[in-house]
């Protein structure tokens, strides 16, 4: 399945989801929605929380649909010795250094992704939304 159109079915699953009494959820193709670079918030609600949950416990309403759970993203400092582990999060979603090894990735390659919606502002969304997890990690 083509990752984008996954990914745009996940968030119309989403929309219907939240309100059950509409038609089932359509496959639309498109570029993601245009959201500021400079809002970690509101970019994690718009991109990630389909999968990750609106609070990043990894439940949001697609997760069911993934065969991978999706990551827990409040409890990478716990689990990391107390340290929030800034790179890899930020290599994680830019999608950097993405290997076979690591077999078959359910989540979209966010790099790719935003820079559909501007070269420049890259390396600011990844930043934004690596800070935005660091500030929800719950110890
Ligand atoms: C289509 C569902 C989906 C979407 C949308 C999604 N993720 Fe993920 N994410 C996953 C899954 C599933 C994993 C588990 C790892 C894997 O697939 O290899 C994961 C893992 C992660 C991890 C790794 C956590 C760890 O343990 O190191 C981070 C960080 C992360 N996601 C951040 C994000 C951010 C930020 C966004 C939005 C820009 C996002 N994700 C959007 C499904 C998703």
């Amino acid at each position: 399945m083509n990752w984008r159109a996954f990914l745009v079915g996940a968030v119309m699953l989403a929309a219907g989801f939240l309100a059950s009494a509409q038609p089932p959820p359509k496959i639309k193709r498109g570029a993601p929605e245009n959201i500021s670079a400079a809002d970690g918030p509101r970019m994690f609600r718009a991109y990630c929380a389909v999968c990750h949950g609106l609070e990043g416990l990894g439940n949001g309403p697609a997760a069911g649909a993934l065969k991978k759970q999706p990551a827990d993203l409040t409890q990478l400092s716990r689990k990391n010795n107390g340290k929030f582990p800034v790179y890899r999060v930020a290599n994680v979603i830019q999608g950097a250094g993405e290997t076979a090894a690591h077999g078959s990735r359910e989540m979209p390659i966010w790099g790719t992704v935003f820079r559909t919606l501007g070269t420049d502002t890259v390396k600011l969304r990844v930043d934004n939304l690596t800070s935005y997890i660091d500030s929800i990690q719950r110890q």
